[in-house]
């Protein structure tokens, strides 16, 4: 391992701002991600507020989850929401397909995940099917969702419980359809996403468009050229188009393209979405626990891949769009392991270690420092699938280290990126070379500097000295997540082997000395 340098922090230079979005989830039906990750029902002996499991609520309120995708996901794309509103005792029973042929009861549908959200104080990404549904069944779906009186679907909303429209933030159209939500190729796909995008309305009274002044628009409109003079919606539902599997570049080409041939009176798209898992050596392989320094090494070096497949992408999208009005978001990524022996493989319940949270950490400072571009991401997945936040079993719930890396990142939310420049080192294991420390600093909504500090050597501590322009720091405050072993787990037995310690550093003469321990992540605020 080579010694990593000083850290110079220009505070004096802030950079885009690290959209709060970017820390976002994915919940689909899958496994247990729903059925007992989030729904317990109503008549559940584990407390619960309306059927959600308070104990999941209360931790995924702590880190503030800014924005849930759901219902999937594969799941979304034959997912028919009228199953799943009205009386409980009404529903149908179907059949997950996707997902080991589970039974599906329908028990929680769009009034129950609304509730959810809600509750844990986030807002909605919804996935309307595209894939085996029809525009009609989709723009239903959002009548019923957002529509006022009289509209018979508010009517129908009101007596299922909600008068109030709920609010849509985000509406995926379609989840990877070059696989399971279609086959398309991006040509084909492109013909189908217009219509959904014109034809899927959002009517909340609060995220409606502004009135369009045809006068002003007028000559626009006559050229056929994109329309700069239509009034902005900041408040507006935003529409994902489907996008890339990882590095391929075709739908994001094909999609960016159509784009820029739009008309925006008459569609318009703001974000293509990216989906890229790291699997370490092949899918459902890599152990979750139980293995050696150069599996931990592997994974690492893989997560490090986001960095070039969203550089790839953004580079293709400056070229139709270097405003950056479309967003790259990447609502599918995170370590997908081995499922945990004993479980049913498609279920994905797999075993989270300390190195799935500093790979947690690694791919959130890449995503911020993409913060122009990438304006969403959600880890897949929140609860008991892949790289979860929070496993539960029957009434236990337990906290991966994943959890809390996002939990300490919190104040990473809306900050304001600043420039770091530092000499990473370096961090070999065989034919693998890492940089031994990744570092972002962000200017937080609370006017505080701020550090994230990964030391990805799980041999030695890195000693860090840190200096910031145009701040005079005189300590530093935060947490260090660390463990005994790379690849220690959270168990109900022993649910705190992985678990953030405060840390304090003082400054002497305008530096500031941490050390890093090894195989870590350390995120601290700096005090004057
Ligand atoms: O997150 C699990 C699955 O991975 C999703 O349903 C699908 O979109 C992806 O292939």
């Amino acid at each position: 391992a080579t010694a990593p340098g000083g850290l110079v922090v220009q505070a004096d230079k802030p950079g885009a701002v690290i959209n709060r979005d970017i820390f976002g989830q994915f919940a689909e039906h899958l496994g247990l991600g729903i059925y007992d990750g989030v729904w317990v029902g109503k008549g559940s002996r584990i407390p619960n507020v309306r059927g959600i499991r308070s104990d999941v609520v209360a931790a995924l309120k702590a880190i503030k989850v800014p924005v849930v995708r759901w219902p999937g996901g594969c799941f979304a794309d034959e997912y028919h929401w009228r199953d799943g509103i009205g009386p409980a005792a009404k529903r149908v029973t179907t059949v997950n397909t996707n997902w080991a042929g589970a039974i599906e009861p329908n028990t929680f549908g769009t009034d129950e995940f609304m509730d959810f959200a809600a509750q844990i104080g986030s807002e909605a990404y919804i996935s309307v099917n595209v894939g085996s549904g029809t525009v009609q069944e989709a723009s239903d779906w959002l009548a019923y969702m957002t529509a006022v009186a009289p509209s018979s679907a508010a009517a129908e909303r009101a007596a299922n419980g909600h008068k109030a429209p709920y609010k849509v933030k985000y509406l995926g159209l379609g989840n990877e359809m070059w696989g399971c939500g279609g086959p398309y190729t991006g040509e084909e796909y492109v013909t189908k996403m217009k219509t959904f995008a014109h034809f899927v309305h959002n009517q909340n009274p609060d995220q409606a468009p502004p009135k369009i002044d045809y006068s002003v628009i007028a000559k626009d409109l006559m050229s056929g050229k994109p329309m700069d003079s239509l009034p902005s919606n900041p408040n507006g539902m935003k529409r994902i188009a489907a996008g890339p599997n990882s590095s391929d570049a075709s739908y994001t080409e094909v999609v960016m393209k159509a784009w820029k041939a739009r008309s925006p009176i008459y569609w318009d798209i703001d974000g293509i979405s990216l989906h890229q898992y790291t699997w370490g050596s092949l899918p459902f392989n890599e152990p979750g626990t139980g293995f050696g320094e150069k599996e931990y090494a592997n994974v690492l070096m893989q997560t490090q891949w986001m960095d070039r497949t969203v550089t790839k992408h953004s580079a293709i999208m400056d070229k139709y769009d270097p405003k950056k009005h479309v967003a790259l978001v990447v609502d599918e990524w995170g370590v997908w392991l081995k499922p945990r022996a004993g479980t049913e493989s498609l279920f994905l319940i797999q075993d989270s270690s300390l190195r799935d949270g500093i790979a947690a950490a690694m791919n959130l400072n890449i995503f911020a420092r993409h913060a122009d571009r990438v304006r969403m991401t959600n880890i897949a997945q929140m609860v008991n699938v892949l790289q979860a936040m929070i496993m539960t079993e029957g009434p236990k719930m337990v906290l991966t280290p994943t959890y809390h890396v996002y939990k300490m990142y919190v104040p990473f939310q809306d900050a304001t990126l600043l420039p770091v420049t530092f000499n990473a080192g370096e961090y070999k294991v065989g034919t693998i070379t890492l940089p031994k420390v990744d570092a972002i600093a962000a200017r937080g909504k609370d006017g505080k500097v701020w550090l994230s500090l990964v030391n990805l050597d799980p041999n030695s501590p890195a000693d860090i000295s840190t200096s910031v322009a145009g701040v005079s720091a005189t300590s530093a405050v935060g947490e260090v997540l660390t463990a005994p072993r790379v690849d220690s787990i959270n168990s109900f037995a022993a649910p705190d082997t992985v678990t953030p310690r405060p840390v304090t550093a003082r400054a002497s003469g305008g530096t500031l000395k941490l050390t890093l321990p090894p195989k870590s992540v350390t995120v601290v605020r700096l005090e004057p």
